[in-house]
């Protein structure tokens, strides 16, 4: 690679996450340079970009200055229009509130807080430890699949995609049993969500339509699903004791929630719950592959599997970036943010910046401590399903330990055209 300079370094060039993965070379540059730099590029709209630890973790903390009502997520200047008008144009259809914002991870508090408290206490660890057993037999399940897959394909030498045959499932199945989703519709809002963060699913495409009619197909039968899901809930009663149910009889300040409020919070779990914790597995599989003595480690000692869990977790970093808009000016390390400006915080390059972790690029499933940020930087946003994703990634390490000697990699993981969740939508291995 030619010599990087902040000028001309492209961190938000989404086909550039597709062909070379995360750009860890522009993002060293940035934190030993700039960790606070202006970045203003075609296509984009400008933004400090974020790229230390110390930093990222200042701004989630301070809620009250750093909004996420403005602007949420960097994302490419067609696609901010493409998204608002996709929503203007819903909310036309549907007689819905246009300015309504699409989900709670969209508000500030105080009115965040009373939309997340009603699903908070399903995501606490004392709720999950109920769906432990069963949730640790599903892993064992899809263990035992994909070996068989290993066993078949290991005569003709044929690669198996560990994304479909194996980290796709736990994830589906957890979040779709704790919204009490049919298993007969997972696969195809699975498809839809694929679709909607920019997977290549050929089959979903009509002859002849665009990247963006397939999105908007995508969004608009999800949408249609949800509030379907809603409908059916308002007219069966409360007290079927499922996440979805439990939302859709919840109140707000005495208040039951509109249509559209509730179809943007199924929504959100459900996507939320399904895509990040699949690219850590199967990111973390990958990891391990890569690195044999790490396999051997923790095949020897399974009492790793914590520890690794949030190596991976570190490693992997799903979810590339959140932003923030200031509300007033503020002091970050020296350099003023003014109110207006927005600010971009990059969690995988926090989660290597060198004055937290040592030896930032080992992949070490001993680390300990590790203060990583993949969850974001524990303020009012702090992920809602962080229990839940780290308790699918040791139940899924734990069901894979004893296949994982078997497997091999068997090229690059595919990734996704996204700039929020850069998503591995295939890994292929095939049987050592
Ligand atoms: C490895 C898996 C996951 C990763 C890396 C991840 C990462 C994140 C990050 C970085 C944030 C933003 C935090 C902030 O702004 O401070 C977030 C928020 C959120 N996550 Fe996760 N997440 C994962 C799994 C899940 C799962 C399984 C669910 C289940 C439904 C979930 C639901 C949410 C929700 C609802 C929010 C918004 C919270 C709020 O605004 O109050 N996440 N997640």
């Amino acid at each position: 690679m030619s010599e990087l300079s902040l000028d001309t370094i492209d961190i938000h060039t989404k086909d550039l996450y597709v062909t070379r993965g995360y750009p860890w070379q522009e993002w060293d540059l940035l934190r030993r340079e700039a960790p606070i730099y202006w970045y203003e590029r075609e296509g984009i709209a400008p933004f400090w970009a974020v790229t230390r630890h110390a930093d990222v973790l200042a701004i989630s903390k301070h809620a009250e200055v750093f909004v996420n009502s403005q602007r949420l997520r960097l994302d490419s200047v067609e696609d901010d229009e493409r998204q608002v008008g996709s929503r203007l144009q819903r909310a036309t259809e549907r007689g819905w509130d246009p300015d309504e914002p699409p989900d709670f991870i969209f508000m500030d508090d105080p009115r965040h807080r009373k939309f997340r408290l009603l699903a908070a206490k399903r995501f606490t660890p004392a709720a999950l430890r109920k769906l432990d057993g069963h949730f640790s037999d599903l892993s064992r399940k899809f263990a035992d699949e994909f070996s068989a897959e290993l066993t078949r394909t290991s005569d003709t030498g044929e690669t198996c995609d560990f994304v479909r045959g194996f980290a796709q499932k736990l994830p589906l199945a957890a979040i779709g049993e704790m919204m009490g989703l049919p298993a007969g519709d997972w696969m195809r809002l699975k498809k839809l969500t694929n679709v909607m963060i920019g997977a290549p699913e050929p089959d979903f495409y009509r002859p002849g339509e665009t990247r963006n009619q397939a999105l908007q197909r995508a969004s608009d039968e999800m949408t249609e699903y949800m509030v379907r899901l809603v409908d059916e809930h308002q007219e069966r009663g409360p007290g079927a004791g499922d996440l979805s149910s439990l939302i859709v009889h919840s109140t707000i300040d005495g208040e039951p929630l509109t249509v559209q409020q509730l179809q943007g919070f199924l929504f959100v779990l459900l996507a939320a719950g399904n895509e990040t914790t699949q690219n850590a597995i199967s990111g973390g599989v990958h990891a391990l592959l890569e690195n044999p003595d790490q396999r051997e480690l923790l095949c020897s000692d399974p009492s790793l599997v914590e520890s690794a869990a949030e190596e991976i977790l570190r490693w992997t970093s799903p979810v590339l970036q959140f932003a923030r808009t200031a509300v007033e000016d503020f002091e970050l390390s020296g350099t003023t943010i003014r109110a207006g400006e927005d600010v971009g915080m990059w969690y995988p390059s926090a989660n290597r910046d060198e004055a937290v972790f040592d030896e930032p690029y080992r992949f070490d499933i001993t680390r300990k401590p590790n203060d990583h940020l993949a969850f974001g930087g524990y303020g009012a946003h702090f992920c809602l399903g962080a229990n839940l994703a780290r308790w699918e990634l040791r139940a899924a390490l734990r069901a894979l330990i004893p296949i994982l000697p078997r497997m091999a990699s068997a090229g690059p993981p595919g990734r996704v055209r996204n700039l929020h969740v850069a998503a591995i939508h295939a890994l292929p291995v095939r049987a050592a």
